[in-house]
C-alpha cells in the first residue's frame, strides 16, 4: 500500500476523482496528506470535508526551493512514496524533485509535448489541431516534460470554445489520472529514458 501526497492550487476536481477510485479500492493507496500553496484553494477544503490531512504552505513572494524545502519536510513526515500534482501550479525546484526521483507525476490538458504551460486548451483551439487530450507524466525539472505514463485523446469539434473543451478534457483527466496512479502504485511502471513502459503490457 503506497502512501501518496496530492499537491494542488485550485478547484481540485482531479484530487477528488483520486480520491474516490482509492476510496472505491480500486488503487493500493492511502491518501496521507493534501497540501496546497492557495489557502484559499476549493481543492484544500474538498481534502478537509473528506477527512484528509491538508496543509496550506504559503508560496507567494517566496523563493522557489525555501517552499519547495518546506513542502518536501511535509512530505517526508508523512513518509509519502508517490506525490501527484494535481493542478498544482508551481515548477519544482531541482532539489524537490532530487528527493523524489521518478515518484512524482503531474497531469497536464494536451497531448504533450504539444501545449505545454498554461491556458493549453485555447492554445490547441488557436493551433487548430483535431484532436487534443490529456497527458499523466513523470516530473523532473522541466515544465510538463518527464516521461509520459498514460495519454487520452479528445476530439476539437467545430463549434468547440476553452471551456468546452476544457470540460471534456477535463473527463478524461478523472480516468486517466487513477488510472496512472493505479499503475505506479502496482509497481508496473518501468523507466527507460524517455519512455515508461508498463510491465506486463
Ligand atoms: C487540470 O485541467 C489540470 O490538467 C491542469 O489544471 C487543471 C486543474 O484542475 N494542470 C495543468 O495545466 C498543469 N500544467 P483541477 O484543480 O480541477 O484538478
Amino acid at each position: 500500500m503506497k502512501s501518496v501526497a496530492i499537491l494542488l492550487s485550485g478547484r481540485g476536481s482531479n484530487f477528488l476523482a483520486l480520491s474516490d477510485a482509492i476510496e472505491r479500492g480500486e488503487i493500493p493507496a492511502r491518501i496521507a496528506l493534501v497540501i496546497s500553496n492557495i489557502e484559499s484553494a476549493p481543492g484544500l477544503q474538498h481534502a478537509k470535508d473528506r477527512g484528509y490531512k491538508g496543509l496550506f504552505i504559503p508560496s507567494k513572494g517566496r523563493d522557489r526551493e525555501e517552499f519547495d524545502r518546506e513542502v518536501v519536510a511535509e512530505l517526508q513526515k508523512e513518509r509519502v512514496d508517490v506525490i501527484c500534482l494535481a493542478g498544482f501550479m508551481r515548477l519544482l525546484s531541482s532539489y524537490f524533485v532530487s528527493q523524489y526521483p521518478t515518484c512524482i507525476i503531474n497531469i497536464h490538458p494536451s497531448l504533450l509535448p504539444a501545449f505545454p504551460g498554461l491556458e493549453s486548451q485555447k492554445q490547441a483551439l488557436e493551433w487548430g489541431v483535431k484532436t487534443t487530450g490529456c497527458t499523466v507524466h513523470f516530473v523532473d525539472e522541466e515544465l510538463d516534460h518527464g516521461p509520459i505514463i498514460v495519454q487520452r485523446s479528445v476530439p476539437v469539434l467545430d463549434d468547440d470554445d476553452a471551456e468546452a473543451l476544457s470540460h471534456r478534457i477535463l473527463e478524461q483527466e478523472h480516468k486517466a489520472y487513477p488510472e496512472a496512479l493505479k499503475l505506479i502504485c502496482e509497481d508496473r511502471i518501468k523507466i527507460e529514458g524517455r519512455r515508461a513502459w508498463i510491465v506486463g503490457g
